[in-house]
C-alpha cells in the first residue's frame, strides 16, 4: 500500500538534519505549541505513577477524564455529552483514522475543503476511501455550499470539516456552518468536525460548535478534539471523539484491537490540565495572539504576498504565486515545494508547501515560536524574496 509521509513531518526532520550539523535553523514547519505542558500535567501523571496506575485502563478511556470532558462541553457549549458517547485514544489524528474507519466502507467518498490538512487525505485512503475535494481559495478560503453540494454523490459518506483551520486559520461562521449541516441532513451523511483549535481563536472572531446552531444534527456529527494544541501536551498523545453511542461503540471496539486506548498516565495528565490550567492556558493564548499580531504585520509589509488573516489556530497560510516561475540565484524556482527547499537550504528558514495542503503556490509558516524567532525568521524570508527576479 503506497502511503504519503506526513510532509510537515518531513520539513520538521529536513531542518532538524541542518540543526544537528549546527547550522542555525529556523523552524515555521512545527504544528505545536512551542511551550512547556503546563504543571498540572506534571503533577496529575506523577500522582497517577505512584498510585501505580500503570495497568489497561479502559479503552474507551478513564471514567473520569471522560466526565471531564462531558463537563467541559456542557460549559463551553451548553451542549449534553454523556461520557459514554466519548472515547479517549492516543490524540486526536488516531480519533480521525478510526471515525472514518468506522464510517467509510470501501470505495465511499468523503468530501474534504482544500487547502485540507495532509493526514486527512491519506487516512482516507488507508480506509478504502475516496478524497472528493472542494476548493475553497476563490471563495475566501470558505466554502462555497454549491459546489459542496456538487461534489456530493450517492457514495458520498461523510464531509469533513476543520475548523478553526489547519492550513489557512479561517475559522468558518454560522451560515457556513448551517448549510454544511443542511447538506449533510438531506444527503444522509455524517459530519465529522475536527476542532482540535477551538480554543485558540483570536480577537473578536468566536468558535461554533455545529450542534449549538443545529441540535438536530447529533446523530450524525462526530466531534475531533484533544488537549495537544490548546495545552501544549502534543507529546503526551491524548485526543478524543463525541458523537452518537453507536458510532462511539464502533471506534471503541475498532481502538480495542489496534492500541487499547490511551496510555493510562498521559490520560491522568491530560485529567489535570483540563480541571486546573485555565491560567496556563490563557497565558498560551495571550502568547499567540501577540505572535499572530506581529507575523502578520511583518508579512503585510513584504511586497507581492498576501494571506488571509488567521483568525484562529496558529498558522499563516502565505500566496507566493507572485515569487514562482522567477529565480534565485539563477535558479527558477517553479514551484512552492522548490520554494520552500530553497528558503531552507538558502536562508535557513524551514516553512510547508502549500501542495501538501491540496494548494499549491502557498506556504505555511507556523507562529507557535517565539517572537524573536518570528522577527528573525521573517527577516530572512524577506532577503529571499528580495532575491527573486
Ligand atoms: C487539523 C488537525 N487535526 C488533528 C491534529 C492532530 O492532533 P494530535 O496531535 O492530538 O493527534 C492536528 C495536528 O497537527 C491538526 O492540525
Amino acid at each position: 500500500m503506497a502511503i504519503e509521509p506526513s510532509a510537515t513531518l518531513a520539513v520538521d526532520a529536513k531542518a532538524g538534519e541542518l540543526k544537528a550539523q549546527g547550522k542555525d535553523v529556523i523552524s515555521f514547519g512545527a504544528g505545536e505549541p512551542d511551550f512547556v505542558s503546563p504543571p498540572a500535567a506534571f503533577a496529575y501523571a506523577r500522582r497517577a505513577m505512584e498510585e501505580g496506575r500503570t495497568h489497561y485502563p479502559p479503552t474507551q478511556g478513564i471514567p473520569a477524564l471522560r466526565q471531564e470532558i462531558s463537563d467541559y462541553y456542557k460549559r463551553r457549549f451548553d451542549l449534553t455529552v454523556e461520557p459514554g458517547q466519548i472515547v479517549v485514544g492516543c490524540g486526536a489524528k488516531p480519533m480521525i483514522y478510526e471515525t472514518l474507519a468506522a464510517i467509510v466502507d470501501p470505495g465511499d467518498e468523503v468530501v474534504l475543503m482544500a487547502p485540507t490538512w495532509v493526514s486527512y487525505i491519506e487516512q482516507i485512503r488507508l480506509v478504502d476511501g475516496k478524497v472528493t475535494v472542494v476548493d475553497t481559495e476563490k471563495t475566501g478560503f470558505v466554502p462555497d455550499l454549491r459546489e459542496v453540494e456538487q461534489a456530493i454523490t450517492p457514495r458520498t459518506a461523510a464531509i469533513l470539516v476543520n475548523s478553526p483551520s489547519n492550513p489557512t486559520g479561517v475559522v468558518y461562521g454560522a451560515d457556513t456552518l448551517r448549510g454544511l449541516g443542511a447538506l449533510a441532513v438531506k444527503y444522509d451523511l455524517w459530519l465529522v468536525w475536527d476542532e482540535i483549535y477551538e480554543q485558540l481563536v483570536y480577537g473578536e472572531n468566536r468558535h461554533i460548535h455545529p450542534l449549538q446552531l443545529m441540535p438536530e444534527l447529533a446523530g450524525r456529527v462526530v466531534t475531533i478534539n484533544g488537549v495537544s494544541k490548546t495545552y501544549a501536551m502534543t507529546g503526551w498523545r491524548v485526543g478524543y471523539a463525541l458523537g452518537p453511542r453507536e458510532i462511539i461503540s464502533k471506534i471503541n471496539a475498532f481502538q480495542s484491537h489496534l492500541t487499547s486506548g490511551a496510555t493510562s498516565i498521559a490520560q491522568w495528565a491530560a485529567l489535570g490540565v483540563m480541571r486546573e490550567s485555565e491560567a496556563d492556558k490563557q497565558k498560551m493564548h495571550e502568547a499567540f495572539e501577540s505572535r499572530r499580531a506581529l507575523i502578520c504585520g511583518l508579512l503585510a509589509a513584504m511586497p507581492r504576498v498576501s494571506f488571509p488573516e488567521p483568525q484562529g489556530a496558529f498558522y499563516v497560510f502565505i500566496n507566493i504565486k507572485d515569487y514562482l516561475n522567477k529565480s534565485y540565484k539563477g535558479k527558477l524556482l517553479n514551484n512552492d515545494i522548490e520554494f520552500c527547499a530553497a528558503l531552507l537550504e538558502e536562508e535557513l528558514v524551514a516553512a510547508v508547501p502549500g501542495g501538501a495542503f491540496f494548494a499549491p503556490g502557498y506556504l505555511r509558516v507556523s507562529y507557535a515560536v517565539a517572537e524573536d524567532v518570528i522577527r528573525e525568521g521573517m527577516a530572512r524570508l524577506g532577503n529571499f524574496l528580495a532575491k527573486i527576479k
